[in-house]
């Protein structure tokens, strides 16, 4: 069966029970450590559209340690209270400011201007927070967290273990962890390097790689779709499932960030990191037990058991594209090439749809079709689990029909709901069938606080939980699939004709077609 039938959507009636839970449960379980959380690129913007509005919604939700401070560092000489004033401004901007709970967590927040390269501004630092250590009681338990450009990762590591701000001592000067964002590298070789600076200062249970996929509800819930139900483990198999596809489209364009995404493109942006994510929860094996490194080493196994794209004739199972200028929600939008900061010439790909597969004993010979594209029709992240068909139909020669064949369809975002498509008599003297699909809204009947994926990553640092982080293993087996293939693809000679055109607002370049009607089916028009 190809694509998505053509189904009756009948709203089974699914019943999700209120639990009448206290909202406060589902935000932290036990009581957390008080700490300080040390933020490198405090001026910038992650800080102020995710960082911060992000701990100010856990504040008001009961989520933070008491106390837990915030220190800002940025080159730019700001005052304490400016960074108050432009953290403010910023929760404005979210629409979320509660103005009689801003003054107590403002009274959080601290600012130390710091030159990154400069041992004096760490020696600094390290008195500042010695201070406030002593006036506060935060134990030394500290989250220094690297919210600036990649290419200060490693001075950053490499100063603060200079600075002996990395070395959690025995006998307890408390807790140190230190948080990454993605891009870990931008190929094997370097990702590995940047993990031996991370390792010459810290230790592998200090370092927290944050994947904010990972962190998404729906992708949280995977591992309790799969592993919490008796009935889908048995048949999430090469024996039963036809082709998986994962999709992570996207309306947005490149933005503001061109200067990074020429350099990175959608292979190194979101399949390096997110759609292996996606990929691993998909295809894992069942853990022994709900704990971060029984996870993690399934899903390591998942990576190692990628099958290499062939070397001859990539393009078979790989399909790059670009956008052109088009139409996105009625707004014309420009090519990728004419967006600000862009090379005119580029043959940086915005599309990507990959077709591997899993050398494993579960998916063997089981295609994997993942795609993730920039200005696409809609915003769309969902994995889709296509069933086979029936292996004998006893309907077809009475009915001349086709049986669809089953569909689930795990929706991440923005619908954030299950479907399961299956077939039933049509009600009448006709004995013919229907497609049905049965559907459940994942928020259905809970009205507690939503945690943004942000929040949860915060969250999961200071409880010093690393289920939903990466491990370095991890991140180079990863590498290790992906940058044959990029090496590939850059220096080809071919490179620009297998970089196909696809008009902004379309589901991607003509090419894509085919696999594309096999994930969104009748989506895609
Ligand atoms: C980021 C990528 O990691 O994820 C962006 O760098 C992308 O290019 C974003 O737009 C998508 O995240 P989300 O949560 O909006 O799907």
């Amino acid at each position: 069966m190809n694509g998505e039938p053509d189904h009756t959507r009948i709203m089974a009636e699914t019943r999700a029970p209120n639990l009448g839970i206290p909202p406060q449960a589902c935000v932290i379980e036990g009581i957390l450590d008080p700490c300080t959380i040390v933020i490198f690129g405090a001026s910038g913007d992650l800080t102020a559209r995710k960082l911060i509005p992000a701990l100010y919604n856990l504040y008001l939700n009961g989520g933070l340690p008491q106390p837990c401070l915030i220190i800002g560092c940025a080159r730019k000489k700001w005052t304490r209270r400016e960074f108050q004033g432009r953290m403010e401004e910023a929760i404005r901007g979210t629409g979320n400011l509660d103005t009689s709970q801003w003054p107590p967590f403002a009274a959080s927040l601290y600012y130390q201007p710091l030159d990154y390269d400069s041992a004096r501004s760490y020696e600094e630092l390290a008195d500042v927070l010695r201070n406030l250590d002593e006036k506060h009681s935060t134990g030394g338990n500290r989250i220094f967290y690297l919210a600036i450009p990649p290419l200060l990762y490693k001075t950053i590591a490499q100063m603060l273990g200079e600075a002996g701000l990395s070395a959690e001592r025995a006998g307890g000067n408390g807790w140190l962890r230190i948080v990454v964002e993605k891009p870990f590298g931008r190929d094997l070789a370097t990702a590995t390097d940047l993990n031996q600076t991370l390792h010459q200062n810290f230790r592998e249970h200090q370092i927290f790689r944050i994947d904010h996929y990972m962190a998404k509800e729906t992708v949280q819930n995977m591992l309790i779709f799969r592993f919490g139900n008796a009935i889908f483990e048995p048949i999430w198999n090469r024996g039963y499932v036809d082709y998986v596809g994962i999709i992570a489209a996207e309306t947005l364009g490149v933005e503001h960030r061109a200067g990074y995404y020429e350099q990175s493109g959608v292979l190194r942006d979101m399949f390096q990191n997110h759609m292996m994510q996606l990929l691993a929860l998909t295809a894992m094996e069942p853990p022994s037990l709900f704990e971060a490194d029984r996870v993690r080493d399934e899903k390591v196994k998942v990576f190692r058991s990628l099958k290499p794209l062939p070397e001859k004739n990539q393009d078979e199972n790989l399909i790059l594209g670009q956008y052109t200028s088009g139409t996105i929600d009625g707004k014309g939008v420009p090519d990728y090439r004419e967006e600000s900061g862009v090379n005119p010439e580029s043959l940086t790909p915005t599309y990507a749809l990959m077709r591997l597969f899993i050398d494993n004993w579960r998916w063997r010979g089981v295609p994997f079709y993942i795609v993730s594209g920039k200005r696409l029709p809609e915003k769309l992240t969902q994995i889709v689990i296509q069933f086979r068909e029936v292996p004998h139909s006893l309907f077809r020669p009475i009915l001349g029909e086709q049986i669809m064949a089953n569909r689930l369809i795990l929706g991440v975002q923005p619908d954030e709901r299950i479907t399961l498509t299956f077939q039933t008599k049509n009600p009448g003297a006709r004995f013919c069938l229907r497609s049905v699909t049965m559907d459940f809204n994942y928020y259905q009947n809970y009205n507690g606080p939503v945690l943004d994926a942000y929040e949860k990553v915060l969250l999961d640092c200071i409880q010093g939980d690393h289920l939903l982080f990466w491990r370095q293993d991890g991140v180079e087996l990863c590498w290790s699939f992906l940058s044959p293939i990029l090496e590939q693809c850059e220096s080809c000679p071919e490179r620009a004709e297998q970089l196909h055109p696809y008009e902004a607002g379309t589901w991607g370049p003509e090419a894509a077609q085919t696999w594309m009607r096999l994930i969104i089916g009748s989506r895609y028009g």
